[in-house]
């Protein structure tokens, strides 16, 4: 599915993200290196660190937040009303077109 992703620098990637390869937002943000190695999916995608924050940008519709994603974002910081954990996204083919930027650096 062809997807947007706006860099911590403001510049927006149009990629393809598969979805048939079980990657959740945060992996595919690593696999085009869309952020600097070390810096994003820390916790490995356990919900437990926020470095794969993003806002949501478009109304595409995703997964509920379950209590461990409420739970860390409740914590982190730059929280927004859109903030979503990208390692809690699995990719699926209703998510085309969807827009995302990445929150800052913690
Ligand atoms: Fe740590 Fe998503 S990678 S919370």
């Amino acid at each position: 599915i062809n997807i947007t992703i706006i860099d911590r620098d403001g510049v927006s990637h149009s990629i393809e993200a598969p979805t048939d390869m079980a990657m959740n937002l945060m992996e595919v943000v690593r696999s085009y290196e869309l952020a600097p190695e070390g810096t994003i999916g820390i916790c490995g995608g356990m919900a437990m660190c926020a470095s794969c924050q993003c806002y949501v940008l478009s109304d595409t519709p995703l997964p509920e937040k379950q209590d461990d994603e409420e739970a860390m974002l409740s914590e982190a910081f730059n929280v927004k009303d859109n903030s979503r954990l990208g390692c809690q996204i699995q990719m699926t083919p209703e998510m085309e077109g969807l827009k995302v930027e990445l929150a800052p650096e913690e």
